[in-house]
């Protein structure tokens, strides 16, 4: 079995195919992928081998150029053509982690202001781009990881959700990568593990992150986070996002309103890490976000193989939920910690990003 090296990355292009971590089989099988077309990539988000809004982002500009660099189009006309057909495959793949439309758009954008130019320089130039917002991925989150590390004290019991490490991103991580950047500065720290039903990105994956990383931490039952915060063994809860609001509402892996509200009730911190890429100002509020529903058979099959429940019963799966920005602390982004009035100030950010 392989193993992930330190500065592996769970998403990057090799040789004209796109290589990924198969994150369906971990913890007990490290295996790489390999695909050469945007239907196999979309396939492999919307199958889960990769996951995490930061990845999907990704993989998705991955997925553009090598719809570029496959199609047979002999004019750029054509080329543009078939790459918003790639465009549509690859965005039906997950409806709510935003940064897929993000990314999409911006090698979309990059074709388009293109069009001029013979047609294998702008597929030269998407998979430039592709390579480029992998590269500044990890950048991005090492700066939001500096700004979030300020907020955790030494000593903190920190509880995190879901996960939101290096395999969430191109590498490094969101929410887990504040953890890690506070554990690297030698802040002694531990980490409450939510094991994070039905899919268990937890205690697969934000477990064997923390303790490849050397950082203290426990796993837990989902319903034990409750009894930690209000008997006093929580300091702040680190979340990251799949889809900010404009007004600041926040969806995130299922189960997060519910850890924001125990949070309010005990007046413990409720942090969000998310890069300015997941913020989206052309959604009002978080009704407006699509919520995935996903099979049912998550719920009664864990893992997709021990069946935990009566044969035929009825089961409902949706793998996000809203956390409404009254509860939400502060959002750290890569350009600095964002505090209520969210409105006003997620703009102020975002604008700042689109100028840089
Ligand atoms: O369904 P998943 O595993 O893609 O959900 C992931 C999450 O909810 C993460 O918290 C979110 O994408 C932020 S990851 C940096």
């Amino acid at each position: 079995m392989g193993q992930k090296e330190a500065h592996m990355r769970t998403v990057w292009w090799e040789d004209g195919v796109v290589k990924m971590i198969d994150q369906r089989l971990l913890p007990h099988q490290f295996e790489i992928v390999a695909f050469d077309n945007e239907h196999d990539v979309a396939r492999a988000i919307r199958e889960m081998y990769i996951r995490g809004a930061p990845a999907i982002g990704a993989a998705a500009g991955f997925g553009m150029a090598l719809a570029a660099q496959r199609s047979q189009a002999a004019t750029t006309e054509d080329l543009l053509n078939d790459l918003r057909t790639a465009y549509d495959v690859l965005y039906a793949s997950r409806p709510t982690a935003v940064n897929l439309r993000w990314a999409l758009d911006r090698m979309m954008a990059l074709a388009t202001s293109l069009r001029e130019q013979p047609h294998q320089v702008v597929r030269d130039a998407l998979v430039a781009e592709a390579q480029r917002i992998a590269d500044e991925d990890i950048e991005t989150n090492q700066r939001m990881a500096r700004y979030g590390a300020e907020l955790v004290p030494e000593g903190a019991n920190i509880l995190h959700h879901c996960n939101t490490g290096g395999l969430a991103t191109v590498d490094w991580g969101t929410a887990l990568g504040v953890i890690r950047m506070a554990h690297e500065q030698g802040k002694n720290i531990h980490v409450w593990v939510d094991e994070t039903r039905p899919r268990l990105q937890g205690a697969r994956l934000t477990a064997w992150e923390l303790m490849q990383w050397g950082v203290p931490m426990t796993l837990i039952a989902d319903n034990a986070a409750g009894y930690l915060m209000w008997s006093g063994q929580v300091d702040l809860v680190t979340v990251g996002a799949d889809r900010i609001a404009a007004n600041g509402d926040v969806a995130n892996k299922i189960g997060t309103y519910k850890l924001a509200v125990v949070a309010k009730e005990n007046n413990i911190p409720f942090y969000v890490v998310a890069p300015t890429s997941t913020i989206d100002l052309q959604t009002p509020t978080g009704r407006d976000i699509p919520i995935e529903e996903r099979d049912p058979r998550e719920v009664t099959h864990v893992l997709g193989q021990c069946n935990i429940a009566p044969e035929g019963v009825n089961a409902y799966n949706p793998a996000f939920d809203i956390t409404p920005h009254e509860l939400v602390t502060a959002i750290i982004t890569e350009y600095g910690v964002v505090r209520p009035p969210y409105e006003e100030n997620l703009r102020r950010v975002v604008e700042q990003a689109e100028a840089d």
